[in-house]
């Protein structure tokens, strides 16, 4: 069975990837000792340039491998896109008296969730759109190889529903099956997820590879 290395330590990332796989006959797994290496500062403006980051560097840890890595996050349409590539830092105000993108470790998936509902707070469900973005670089000795980008739109409910999935998913409504994030399977959530779609487009990409 082919394994790919994903270059992250998010359990909930390799999960969502892991289902993806499974019914491609892919084994996915983290790069060896990933938690003890060096942390690459994501500092790029776009999920593309900090995909691109992650992959090559991490890539040099593994030579002759295919590497993954994600960028990923939520972007709201009412706060002009926010927060975006700041996505797992966007509480750093609240926390650690810091911009998002002066802070150097990531805030909690619930304070991040309540400067969100905090930033919406008083606008409209019919303005409450917005989307997750994923962008997956394959990287190998340290060039990027490939990138892909998947997308799933929704709207951000005033309040979280669901206990599955990570991050942002308990209060992003996905009207196309009207169910959370939160509330999906892990094989819905690989279904419909801008994380699946990026994955499969890189699975397709592989096989014309090989
Ligand atoms: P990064 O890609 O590790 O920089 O972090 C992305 C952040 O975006 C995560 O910590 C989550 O807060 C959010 N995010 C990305 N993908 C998802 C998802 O599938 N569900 C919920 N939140 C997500």
């Amino acid at each position: 069975m082919r394994t790919i290395l994903i270059a992250t330590s998010n359990p909930g990332k390799l999960r969502d990837f892991a289902g993806a796989a499974a019914r491609r006959g892919i084994e996915i797994a983290g790069i060896p000792e990933f938690s003890s290496l060096p942390s690459v500062v994501e500092d790029g403006l776009t999920f593309e340039a900090n995909a691109c980051k992650k992959a090559e560097a991490y890539s040099r840890y593994v030579p002759g491998e295919i590497v993954v890595a994600d960028d990923s996050g939520l972007e709201v349409d009412a706060l002009n896109g926010a927060p975006g590539v700041h996505s797992a830092r966007y509480a750093a105000p609240d926390m650690h008296n810091k911009e998002p993108h002066e802070a150097d470790a990531n805030t909690d998936d619930e304070a991040n969730n309540a400067r969100v509902l905090r930033e919406l707070r008083g606008v409209p469900h019919a303005r409450r759109t917005g989307r997750f973005v994923c962008v997956l670089a394959a990287a190998r000795d340290g060039k990027t190889l490939a990138t892909f980008r998947g997308t799933a739109e929704g709207i951000i409910l005033e309040g979280p529903r669901g206990g599955n999935g990570f991050g942002y998913d308990p209060l992003f409504y996905f009207p196309q099956i009207g169910k959370t994030f939160a509330e999906l399977t892990a094989e819905e959530k690989s279904q419909y997820s801008h994380r699946g779609a990026a994955f499969r487009d890189f699975l397709r990409w592989c096989d014309a590879e090989e």
